[in-house]
């Protein structure tokens, strides 16, 4: 029997998890919610001090677990430095990601389209392929990959390249749960709708929209809170969640296209 076997269902307790842009938002709820729950957290971020910050804004809610990762994840060397730092990871959320501003198909630079499916498809990809070994020899891991309700509900006010890239990682997911599968491994796909945070902030300025028309195109009546997708996120990487893979898993407010 494994470490990984004999702790209670329930408790994360013993397992070490990796949160891609974890300081803010979406990321740190994630984090903070898989702190809470007994697990190791290296909470990663390109700058040091915005690390640092998260990572003491954790400790002092009494959250001892949380540890921090700053630098570029898109470069090979600083995935094996946290590779490195972490010994292993049996949890990896690829929250890192988001858009600039809404660009329409005809508006689409070449390179705003190779840096949308950078950040929100090969990134997740890279992280994936360096982290899943070690799963795969411990018998057991978790993959989370954030991605977006527009992902399946076209909106206009959007970004082409965001989507694409967003819709590749949810065909990449599902790939990727079928190969591993047998090893113990699960992959799965969250995909927000409208939450309030920094980067949605960033969004309101530059599409010049307002948060309560955001709000009135959703059935629940107003944007979703960052915990109401982090505290999900336990229960999905779980010891007792073995057989949840493969699967896309809205939390939208019944919101279905706008
Ligand atoms: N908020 C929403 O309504 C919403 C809806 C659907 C999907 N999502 C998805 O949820 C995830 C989190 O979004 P959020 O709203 O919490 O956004 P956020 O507050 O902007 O946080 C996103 C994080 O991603 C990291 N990031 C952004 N650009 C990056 C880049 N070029 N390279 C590396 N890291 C980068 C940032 O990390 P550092 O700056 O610390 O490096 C940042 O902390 C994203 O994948 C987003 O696409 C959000």
């Amino acid at each position: 029997m494994t470490a990984v076997d004999s702790a209670p269902a329930h408790s994360l307790t013993g397992l070490t998890a990796v949160v891609t842009g974890g300081r803010q938002g979406i990321g740190a709820a994630i984090a903070r919610a898989l702190l809470r729950h007994g697990a190791r957290v290296f909470v990663c971020g390109r700058s040091c001090e915005g690390v640092a910050a998260a990572v003491d804004a954790l400790h002092h809610e009494g959250l001892t677990g949380a540890r921090g990762f700053a630098g570029d994840l898109s470069e090979a060397g600083a995935r094996h430095e946290l590779l490195r730092d972490c010994g292993r990871a049996d949890i990896l959320v690829n929250n890192a990601g988001g858009f600039l501003e809404p660009t329409r198909t005809l508006d689409t630079t070449r390179a705003e389209w190779e840096e949308q499916l950078r950040l929100n498809l090969t990134l997740p990809f890279l992280l994936c392929r360096d982290f899943l070994p070690p799963m795969i020899d411990n018998g057991w891991g978790r993959i989370v990959n954030i991605g977006t309700v527009a992902a399946t509900a076209p909106q206009l006010g959007n970004s082409a390249a965001y989507v694409a890239a967003k819709s590749g990682l949810v065909g990449f997911t599902r790939q990727l749960a079928a190969e591993v599968a047998h090893h113990g491994v699960t992959a799965n796909v969250l995909n927000p709708g409208t939450i309030r945070t920094e980067h949605l902030a960033d969004y309101l300025e530059s599409s010049g929209q307002r948060e309560e028309d955001l709000a009135a195109r959703i059935p629940v009546g107003r944007l979703g809170r960052a915990a109401e997708i982090g505290d999900l996120v336990p229960a999905l990487v779980s010891r007792s969640a073995g057989f949840l893979t493969g699967a896309v898993i809205d939390v939208n407010g019944a919101a279905v296209s706008s």
